[in-house]
């Protein structure tokens, strides 16, 4: 049994995103995003599922604050959606989109919870996507304008923005792998994407700061430490080619340090990249993206095992190994790995030294049904949080300066292309009546975050 023992001022919440959980696709003059269009095209998500429902949050965001507010929860984590505040991208306003926003805000803050918005969390207005989304150069420079609307009518409520959710998402699931909208499936897009992706972040930092003076900005990077299957040389260096194009090449640009070389010769190799030139950089555009911010934000879900073999030539993609046989793995098949948390840390905080950091996201999907009481006993869950918050505490005591935890999510919910059927939520969801049914994960963490300071076994 571990014990857990946070700071009284740690930040503890729980996160969420607009497009898994609000529905109401077409209601409110909310513009069509490339995940609804992406939703329609058959093969995409399991089960041919949609999100135009959801967890109808947009109807129900009282009923959900007060929740947030029954459970004690200080912090939420949320994400406005582009194509509400801007149904075409750029261009003509929604106000109904910004009042959307601007009443949950409100309804949060009268409840004593402070709001975390994400900027982006992968929905982007189709508008955009028609010409060229993030490949494109202009879309970076849309999504400044769309921050720049936000935050002058949040700003001066919201004290804490997040830019991005995941750029490795964006643009490697979206348009290397074609697994996210808008399904594009070319390595010469993806890395684009993601400059466009950084770029955005850095350029739209200073207009943040000015239209919220005081407030606190950094970007949500998706970490997945890379462990070699042994000590060899080849997997040794398999480990590192994954570090370099999942990790790396997020965190070096926004720390001031570029592209790393070595992935860059990896992109040259595999034919991502031409000889000479990084043809989607411009002018300032390394000095835009390192642009300084107060923090950074970590999701962490597992680790990858990686094996050196004849996909390492021509700058292949190396081989992910499956979870040990004796693991853990959740309902997504993902690795349970707690101490991959403490070390990426301590890794993250010596490599790179990010004034604070945080856990923008870190949860588990399991179905555990509700028993004949109608009570869920999500007993995996909860083991899952505390070990993993246990190991989040001891990078602490190594020095790591992490300042807040989210954990993800508040709710079952539309799971991207997996649609439905993975449950990640503190709180279940009856599908009937859309009723919202805690777990008792969610009765744990409530605890724990009532009392930080104190054991919680
Ligand atoms: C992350 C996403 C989040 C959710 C979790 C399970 O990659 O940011 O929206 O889907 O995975």
């Amino acid at each position: 049994m571990s014990t857990l023992q946070f700071p009284p001022d740690f930040v503890w919440g729980t996160a969420t995103s607009a497009f898994q959980i609000e529905g109401a696709t077409s209601a409110g003059g909310r513009g069509e995003s490339i995940w609804d269009r992406f939703c329609r095209t058959p093969g995409r998500i399991v089960n041919g599922d949609h999100a135009d429902v959801a967890c109808d949050h947009y109807h129900r965001f009282q009923e959900d604050v007060a929740l947030l507010a029954d459970l004690g929860i200080p912090a939420y984590r949320f994400s406005i959606a582009w194509p509400r505040i801007l149904p075409n991208g750029h261009g003509k306003l929604n106000p109904q989109g910004l009042d959307f926003y601007s009443r949950l805000v409100d309804e949060l803050l009268a409840h004593g919870i402070t709001p975390w918005p994400t900027l982006y969390h992968w929905d982007l207005p189709q508008a955009l996507q028609d010409q060229g989304g993030w490949p494109e150069r202009g879309t970076a420079e849309a999504f400044v304008e769309y921050v720049d609307i936000v935050t002058q009518a949040l700003g001066d409520r919201v004290q804490h923005w997040f830019t991005h959710n995941e750029p490795w998402c964006v643009a490697m699931m979206g348009h290397a792998r074609g697994e996210h909208a808008p399904g594009c499936a070319s390595g010469p897009a993806a890395l684009a994407a993601a400059h466009h992706v950084l770029l955005s972040h850095g350029a739209s930092v200073p207009v943040i700061r000015a239209n919220c003076p005081g407030a606190e900005v950094g970007i949500v990077l998706n970490l997945t430490p890379a462990y070699p299957a042994s000590e060899s040389e080849a997997d040794r260096q398999a480990a590192r080619r994954f570090d370099g194009g999942f990790n790396r090449w997020f965190l070096d640009p926004i720390h001031g340090r570029g592209y790393p070389a070595d992935m860059v010769d990896v992109y040259r190799q595999r034919g991502w990249l031409p000889e000479g030139v990084l043809p989607f950089v411009q002018g300032e555009d390394l000095d835009t993206i390192a642009e300084p911010c107060d923090f950074l934000a970590i999701n962490y879900y597992t680790r990858a095992i990686l094996r050196g073999g004849s996909e390492m030539e021509q700058g292949g993609e190396p081989a992910t190994l499956p979870p040990p046989a004796h693991s853990e793995c959740t309902d997504m098949g993902w690795e349970v790995y707690p101490e991959g948390l403490r070390d990426l840390l301590i890794r993250v905080h010596q490599d790179y030294r990010p004034a604070r950091l945080l856990i923008a996201e870190n949860g588990c999907s399991y179905s555990d049904a509700p028993g004949q009481d109608g009570r869920i006993r999500d007993e995996r869950r909860i083991q899952y949080l505390r070990d993993h918050l246990a190991q989040a505490r001891l990078a602490m005591a190594e020095g790591v300066p992490l300042q807040g935890y989210f954990a993800w999510s508040l709710l079952d919910n539309f799971e991207w292309q997996f649609g439905h059927g993975q449950r990640f939520g503190l709180v279940a969801l009856d599908p009937a009546t859309g009723r919202r049914l805690p777990k008792d994960s969610a009765a744990w963490f409530a605890r724990l975050v009532a009392s930080p300071a104190t054991s919680i076994p």
